[in-house]
């Protein structure tokens, strides 16, 4: 059973989307924590399903590394396999990365390497894209700028607007996280490292469960969402 710690800041959508996925009894992996550095609207979500839920707030702290050791504390009390970022808007020091890296993975609303950081949808529309999108990365020390483990392209309607794009990239997000989890949770993807070295592999297999949406798409790698695969020297 792949165990999960998912890190929120905000409403938790992608959050509600891990827990449905994850409460059927056919998926291999299980949220056992969700943590916080606010009061966040998603940690009722994880209350309602029964998950214990922890409030890490880093005003209480004189520093970020201060901050970080309780967060430490919290996810290796937890034995987590895996750490989901799902909206979690602070920056993780290098020597936290380093710590789990290849176990923490982030979802980030634009087609890496494009669009890292903020406000990723209306960047899109300014440039006049044609092509948007969610990825799920690797993170490292670099902001956004892991190896990406799998992503999902949304085209971008000349009618969009900021909030409409987001909706449909956000749609996607809701059945591209838990496609990795599944598939990571199923052997399918694997992450190691290896002397400082990330390597990600995969192999062709079903994703256990079900994801609303994706009943045509149950195989990984999914057929719209090109797996990227690469080696890594930790920067
Ligand atoms: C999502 O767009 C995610 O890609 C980004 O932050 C947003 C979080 O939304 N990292 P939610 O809290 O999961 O609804």
């Amino acid at each position: 059973m792949l165990r999960l710690a998912v890190l929120i800041s905000g409403r938790g959508s992608n959050l509600q989307s891990l827990i449905a996925y994850t409460a059927q009894d056919t998926v291999p992996a299980m949220i056992v924590k969700v943590l916080a550095d606010k009061p966040a609207a998603g940690l009722a979500l994880a209350e309602a399903a029964g998950i214990e839920t922890e409030t890490i707030d880093p005003s209480l702290y004189s520093d970020r590394a201060s901050f970080e050791e309780s967060l430490i504390t919290a996810i290796d009390k937890a034995k987590v396999d895996i750490i989901c970022l799902a909206g979690f808007m602070r920056v993780l020091s290098p020597s936290f990365c380093r710590r789990y890296l290849g176990k923490i993975i982030n979802i980030h609303p634009s087609l890496l390497p494009q669009y890292k950081g903020l406000n990723t949808h209306q960047r899109a529309l300014d440039d006049g894209a044609k092509q948007h999108g969610c990825s799920v990365h690797i993170v490292t020390a670099e902001l956004d700028d892991g190896p990406i483990v799998a992503q999902h392209q949304v085209a971008v309607n000349t009618a969009d607007d900021q909030d409409r794009l987001a909706a449909r990239v956000l749609a996607e997000e809701h059945k591209l996280y838990p496609a990795v989890i599944g598939a990571i949770a199923a052997g399918l993807i694997t992450i190691r490292t290896d002397q400082g070295q990330l390597r990600l592999d995969h192999r062709s297999g079903a994703i256990p469960g079900h994801i609303p949406g994706m009943e045509q798409h149950m195989q990984w790698p999914l057929p719209t969402c090109p797996f990227h695969s690469k080696e890594m020297a930790e920067k």
